[in-house]
């Protein structure tokens, strides 16, 4: 497989994870380029469920080695339980990681302003996963960040984290929250430090040397196109590029040596966390939470679905550059009797066939609903193609020709063996 960037098209959990561990069989190695511990990956490997947030998922392949690029934001200390989890459970984690050390981090005040800048916007909250993303980003943009590197010189790191811990005591305060002590931070941290040097390196030198070597690259994208902090629904999105470019940018990597943009999109819509949704709907909501699906891997929230959105899709393969779809969890609508398509939208007695930019009026859109005949039968057995029912057929292609990608995978649940590739 050439060099493939795999996004997530909708709002995130699309089914990345199982996909990009599907196409991992054919890569050498798979790099994360933005986000941090807010995503949660879940892969099915060998009957056993893996949950991963800051680790690619081809760390559950042999000889394939996984990269943490400088785009990523990462809390040392859950990246350590991460990989002591994983090696727990057997998985070897040695050699076939390697971390930026022109990453950042997430300290705990991040962490803690993340939290009271959420609770003191009330019913106006992002809904986010209270991991520090935002706040660790919002530093790293204002250049008062601390990377991995600093990590990895003690001495420095220590001097710097002094400072920072008492500037964010004086905002924390102002919050009426508890002020963090530095000794403890400083301790864990350096702790955690130790425990990840083996794996810290400059990944884009390692990377271009890689490719050189003619390796094939994955890039994983975490979330979806529409909490992309340029291109989503802000302010309800996460503080990343979880579009295309962002595995540019993320991982140093330039655009000419990317060769295939793979959009991810499930049968339908989720989302977790404020914001609109317009093709959302809550007897699709109770059904597919009756079924036990759609809970979030991070927080375990209810996720809130709806219908398939083209008017969304579409602009994700814009913006992305998407040539070749996947679409994931089929098997969820086997018992949906009739299945809407959103086409449009409408705003104030106009059709508009792109979201509006602003969350206010995105908000007050109403979609425009196509319907389609369901198929009323299992398909998670299903191998081939071919075997589908027909109006299981008909429905992924209307969802490509909307999109405007090649259909090549459909997958039918959450193992790996449940992945019809065309
Ligand atoms: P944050 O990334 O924790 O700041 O959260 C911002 C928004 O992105 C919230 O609506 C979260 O629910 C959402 N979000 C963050 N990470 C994920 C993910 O991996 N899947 C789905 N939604 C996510
Ligand atoms: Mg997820």
């Amino acid at each position: 497989m050439a060099n493939t960037i795999l996004i997530g098209a909708q709002w995130g959990d699309e089914g990345k994870g199982k996909i990009i561990d599907v196409l991992t069989a054919n890569s050498d190695i798979v790099v994360r380029s933005q986000g941090g511990n807010n995503a949660g990956h879940t892969v099915i490997h060998r009957g056993t469920k893996y949950v991963l947030h800051l680790i690619p998922s081809g760390i559950l392949r042999r000889g394939k080695t996984c990269v943490i690029g400088n785009g990523v934001v990462i809390d040392p200390i859950a990246l350590v339980v991460e990989i002591e989890g994983l090696q727990k459970m057997g998985i070897a984690v040695g050699k076939n990681l390697l971390i930026s050390d022109c990453a950042h981090l997430v300290l705990p005040y991040h962490r803690m302003l993340d939290e009271h800048r959420e609770i003191l916007k009330g019913h106006a909250k992002i809904g986010t996963t209270k991991r520090g993303i935002g706040p660790a980003y919002g530093d790293k943009a204002a250049r008062t960040g601390l990377r991995m590197c600093d990590l990895m010189q003690p001495e420095l790191f220590s001097k710097k984290l002094q400072a920072k811990i008492r500037e964010n005591n004086s905002i924390l305060e102002a919050f009426g929250a508890k002020p963090i002590s530095f000794r403890k931070v400083n301790d864990s941290y350096l702790e955690a430090g130790e425990k990840l040097r083996p794996y810290v390196a400059n990944t884009v030198v390692w990377l271009h040397r890689a490719l050189q070597r003619g390796k094939r690259i994955l890039f994983e994208g975490a979330q979806g196109t529409f909490l992309d902090i340029d291109h989503g629904t802000y302010p309800y999105v996460t503080s990343s590029n979880t579009t295309a470019g962002g595995a540019c940018t993320g991982s140093g990597v330039p655009p000419h040596r990317m060769d295939v943009v793979l959009g991810v999109v499930k049968a339908y819509t989720t989302r977790v966390g404020e914001g609109a949704l317009p093709t959302e709907d809550a007897g699709l909501s109770a059904m597919l939470h009756g079924m036990g699906r759609e809970f979030g891997a991070t927080t375990g929230r209810a996720r809130r679905c709806g219908w398939f959105d083209a008017v969304a899709a579409r602009y994700a393969g814009m913006i992305n550059g998407i040539d070749e779809l996947a679409i994931t969890n089929l098997d969820g609508l086997d018992s949906v009797k009739t299945i809407r398509v959103c086409v449009a939208y409408k705003l104030d007695g106009k059709r508009l066939d792109v979201p509006p930019s602003d969350a206010a009026r995105l908000e007050r859109c109403e979609p425009v609903y196509e319907e389609m005949r369901g198929w009323n039968r299992p398909t998670h057995h299903t191998k081939e193609f071919t075997q589908l029912p027909a109006a299981a057929k008909d429905y992924v292609r209307v969802l490509s020709a909307m999109t405007g990608a090649k259909l090549t995978v459909v997958s039918v649940g959450p193992a790996r063996g449940q992945t019809i590739i065309l």
